[in-house]
């Protein structure tokens, strides 16, 4: 997850909109012959999911979609369960929400839980600490009962903050953070939520699925477990995930009207749900604000750019593992307000990685259809439907 991104966004929003959420249906399948699909799982990993949709323990799950920035859904925790709204992201990997031991302003307007009115709850002595452009959070680690729809995991490790210390965390609509990504990127020690659904074979496959809506408010989903074929058309093409911590992938290049702009000798780009926009290198991202035609806007790091776009003004392609993805003009300018709109490139990644990295956040990552394959360690992506 990159805050930097938003935080300028939120605080020069004049009226923060809450788009109304929308409810769709959540459904579980109940899996038939275990073992034996386990087995023949291992062996076709994915000519299987094509067909077999009706006899997967997997979950399709509703994410409401917050300024085309911030994609979250609800999950809860306890007994009686306490509802919470968390964001699903793949740049990090502990589950954390507020508490009733947060009397920060940052904690004040959201739900809060209470492990006092969890039968379940369990204390542990390990603490989450997080400090980053979005604030200090602070929190300690329980064990109690989670679930995402349909799905239910027994004994999860989750943070309970007791410190946020944050201007924008008051300003937005969940109370915590739902990682996804590897186990290597948690608190030591700590079982992430997908790893937990793999052990305790909540799910029939290990992976998950992004469809992020941009069109509403609502529509978009995250998949634990299996793939829902109908939310993408043409194939899957597979990138693999060579480092198992990031979501990371190599990009052969960059380029703009067929000219290479950036990654010339390939780079890592991380595909991010938790991240915004798209941040690069400041020199290259220079380069690409130029050939769009955005300008710095006064006192902030974004570029603002005409709401319209003007004629002619490019796309932008990231070629992965041999194929083409584009970034149209719709994709990368952001309206702020009517008539106000800033590019969907930042810089300043070079802070993160002395190589070129690159973080794909949803500004990209939406137009895709995305498949995260923990088995496999690779990533697919298709044209979302
Ligand atoms: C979350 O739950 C609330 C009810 O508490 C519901 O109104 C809302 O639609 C749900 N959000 C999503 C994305 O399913
Ligand atoms: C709960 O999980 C922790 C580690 O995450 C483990 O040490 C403990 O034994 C588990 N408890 C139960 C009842 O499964």
């Amino acid at each position: 997850m990159r805050w930097l991104g938003i935080l300028g966004l939120v605080a020069l929003s004049e009226c923060i909109v809450i788009i109304p959420l929308m409810k769709m249906s959540t459904m579980q399948k109940t899996l038939k012959g275990k073992n034996l699909m386990n087995s023949f799982l291992e062996e076709h990993a994915y000519s299987l999911s094509q067909h077999s949709a009706n006899d997967q323990k997997f979950s399709t799950h509703p994410l409401s979609n917050f300024k085309n920035i911030f994609y979250f859904g609800n999950i809860s925790i306890g007994t009686p369960p306490q509802q919470f709204r968390v964001l699903f992201d793949t740049g990090s990997s502990d589950l954390w929400v507020s508490s009733v031991f947060c009397l920060d302003p940052g904690c004040g307007k959201h739900r809060l839980f209470n492990p006092r009115g969890s039968t379940t709850f369990q204390m542990t002595d390990r603490h989450m600490y997080f400090c980053n452009e979005l604030g200090q959070i602070v929190g300690f680690f329980g064990r109690d009962i989670v679930q995402i729809g349909d799905l239910v995991i027994m004994n999860q490790t989750f943070a309970l903050t007791y410190r946020q210390a944050s201007k924008i965390l008051p300003l937005l609509p969940f109370e915590g953070v739902l990682g996804l990504g590897y186990p290597s990127l948690a608190t030591t020690g700590i079982i992430p939520v997908f790893d937990s659904l793999m052990l305790q074979k909540v799910i029939s496959e290990p992976v998950f699925a992004f469809y992020l809506n941009n069109k509403k408010g609502y529509g978009s989903v995250v998949m634990l477990g299996g793939v829902d074929h109908s939310y993408y058309k043409g194939d899957l093409n597979w990138v693999p995930v060579p480092k198992c911590r990031y979501w990371q992938i190599t990009v052969d290049r960059i380029s703009v009207n067929g000219k290479v702009i950036g990654c010339s000798s390939r780079c890592q780009a991380t595909l991010d749900t938790g991240t915004a926009f798209v941040h690069g290198p400041i020199r290259l991202i220079t380069n690409i604000q130029r050939l769009i035609g955005a300008r710095p806007y006064h006192g902030y790091q974004y570029s603002s750019i005409s709401c319209r776009g003007s004629i002619g003004i490019p796309r932008v392609v990231f070629t992965i593992n041999g194929i083409d993805y584009p970034m149209r003009t719709e994709d990368y300018i952001v309206s702020i307000t009517s008539s106000l709109c800033f590019s969907a490139f930042l810089g300043g990644t070079e802070k993160v990685s002395k190589s070129e990295t690159w973080i794909l956040g949803d500004a990209f990552l939406k137009q895709y259809f995305l498949v995260f394959d923990r088995r496999n360690n690779r990533i697919g992506l298709a044209h979302a439907v």
